[in-house]
């Protein structure tokens, strides 16, 4: 293995070692790399049917072909297993293993149960994710999230998936993300099936949770022995005045409908008072039946923290407020409920070609709060992604030489071990992403891969990236 990071040259100091019982991994999704997606009975998801609308994607971009992953997983793995990856997280497609909602696609399942077959061959722990955002479009037909019927049909694919793989599996995941798939894609309508409803998106995260409750609970009563959880995407909102009251109320608003509307009913079994107010007018009320919260807050075994930045909120408006929304000419609006009168500012800090500010230090106060606040050591904490895009340039020897995406993990693998020094609870990492893919509303004009995929030949190879973690891996240490 030859070293191409010059790790003495890094902001992060060499030698700190990793806890022996830390996992190190990867994570991808399956609509951003299957490709394949008419094949073998597999039918649209919201993401194929949102590709296909006007201005949705960033010049018409799908997931048709992706990194026809369907077809190249047996490579895949071997590329895995030469890195050294201890454990790959990847998701199932639901149109995939019960197209149109319905029904059971054997050749779907068998897809998964090769994949899987290969990864313990080669000593990876599979770590399923039963939704990463691609709900059978049949069913988005019929109300989506925002119904709550759908909550139910979710169980049902979970025992689906369950029959087939449950016997080499035991990491499950039932959601990535509820934030996105609720608020980014039924408020902001960024993200499919792209509509701009607040309460439909309010309806749909109550929806996904009670879903994730439901799918826990048939989970457990099938196999006491799995462990079972859920990933959510958190952020750190500081006030960017922290003496400032109007600030202070910003920060505490964007905590609530970011990161408390799915913490709290998980772990407390309630929503929050303040985040109830606000979000008053809207009518979400009703969509909380009696006995919803018992079943959302179901004991879980671990979570998974999805982590890329933090955020400064205010009051005051600024010129030039700091934007993550996508180049995508379809309308949009805010993706939060209730954000009336809240300013993103910029701060002093490096950004990635998403223009995500770099900030590994709020992962390290993340982990702290969720450790603090909601899990302990009853649940375990894990990285579930974390990653950048960079503008990745192919140098003359055919090689992505990407030294900010190496620092970048680098500093974001010393922020957990920071994390871990003050007692907190992280089990593992998985970098986002194994290879470079379908980057939703971006479609392929952003990168996150380790490995580079050449979208013309689907031809994989190693960036600096790779290499480096290759060698933090082998090592086990930074
Ligand atoms: C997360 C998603 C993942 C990927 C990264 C960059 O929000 O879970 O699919 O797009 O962002």
């Amino acid at each position: 293995m030859t070293q191409v990071f010059d790790a003495s040259r890094s902001q992060v100091p060499t030698g700190r070692a990793f806890p022996d019982d830390f996992l190190f991994g990867t994570a991808t999704a399956a609509y951003q790399i299957e490709g394949a997606a008419h094949e073998d009975g597999r039918t649209d998801s919201i993401w194929d049917a949102f590709s296909r609308l006007p201005g949705a994607v960033v010049d018409a971009h799908n997931g048709e072909v992706a990194c026809d992953h369907y077809n190249r997983y047996e490579s895949d793995v071997r590329m895995m297993g030469e890195l050294g990856l201890q454990t790959y997280r990847f998701s199932t497609s639901w149109s995939r293993v019960r197209p149109d909602g319905k029904g059971v696609n054997r050749k779907g399942l068998d897809f998964y149960s090769r994949l899987v077959d290969s990864l313990l061959e080669k000593n990876i722990k599979p770590w399923l994710t039963l939704y990463h955002w691609d709900l059978p479009q049949a069913l988005e037909e019929k109300g989506g999230w925002a119904n709550r019927d759908t909550a139910y049909l979710f169980t049902e694919y979970a025992a689906t998936v369950h029959d087939v793989l449950g016997d080499r599996i035991d990491a499950w995941t039932t959601h990535n993300e509820p934030w996105c798939a609720s608020f980014l894609s039924y408020i902001g309508g960024e993200h499919a099936p792209g509509r701009q409803d607040p309460e439909a998106g309010l309806a749909a995260g109550h929806h996904i949770l009670l879903s994730h409750g439901l799918a826990v609970q048939e989970l457990r009563s099938r196999d006491a022995s799995l462990q079972l959880g859920i990933t959510l995407n958190l952020t750190v909102a500081d006030p960017v005045d922290p003496d400032a009251e109007g600030d202070l109320d910003a920060a505490r608003r964007i905590d609530g409908q970011f990161n408390r509307f799915f913490l709290d009913p998980i772990f407390r079994g309630s929503y929050p008072d303040d985040l109830l107010e606000d979000v008053a007018h809207l009518g979400f009320d009703k969509y909380v039946h009696d006995g919803d919260l018992a079943i959302t807050s179901q004991p879980i075994d671990a979570l998974g923290v999805n982590y890329y930045h933090g955020e400064a909120v205010s009051s005051t408006p600024v010129a030039d407020q700091m934007s993550t929304a996508a180049p995508s000419a379809r309308p949009k609006r805010s993706p939060f409920p209730a954000a009336e009168g809240i300013y993103w500012h910029k701060r002093d800090l490096p950004i990635t070609a998403m223009d995500w500010e770099v900030q590994p230090e709020g992962l390290t106060r993340l982990l702290r709060r969720i450790d603090e606040e909601y899990t302990g050591t009853a649940v375990k904490l894990y990285v579930t992604e974390n990653g950048a895009a960079y503008n990745d340039v192919v140098a003359e020897d055919g090689v992505v030489h990407d030294v900010e995406r190496a620092e970048f993990l680098r500093l974001h693998l010393a922020a957990i071990l920071d994390a871990i020094d003050a007692g907190t609870n992280v089990y593992g990492y998985f970098y986002w992403s194994l290879m470079d893919n379908f980057e939703w509303a971006w479609g392929y004009h952003k990168r996150f891969g380790l490995v580079r995929v050449d979208y013309e030949t689907q031809e994989r190879t190693f960036k600096d990236s790779a290499i480096e973690y290759q060698r933090i891996i082998a090592g086990r240490e930074l």
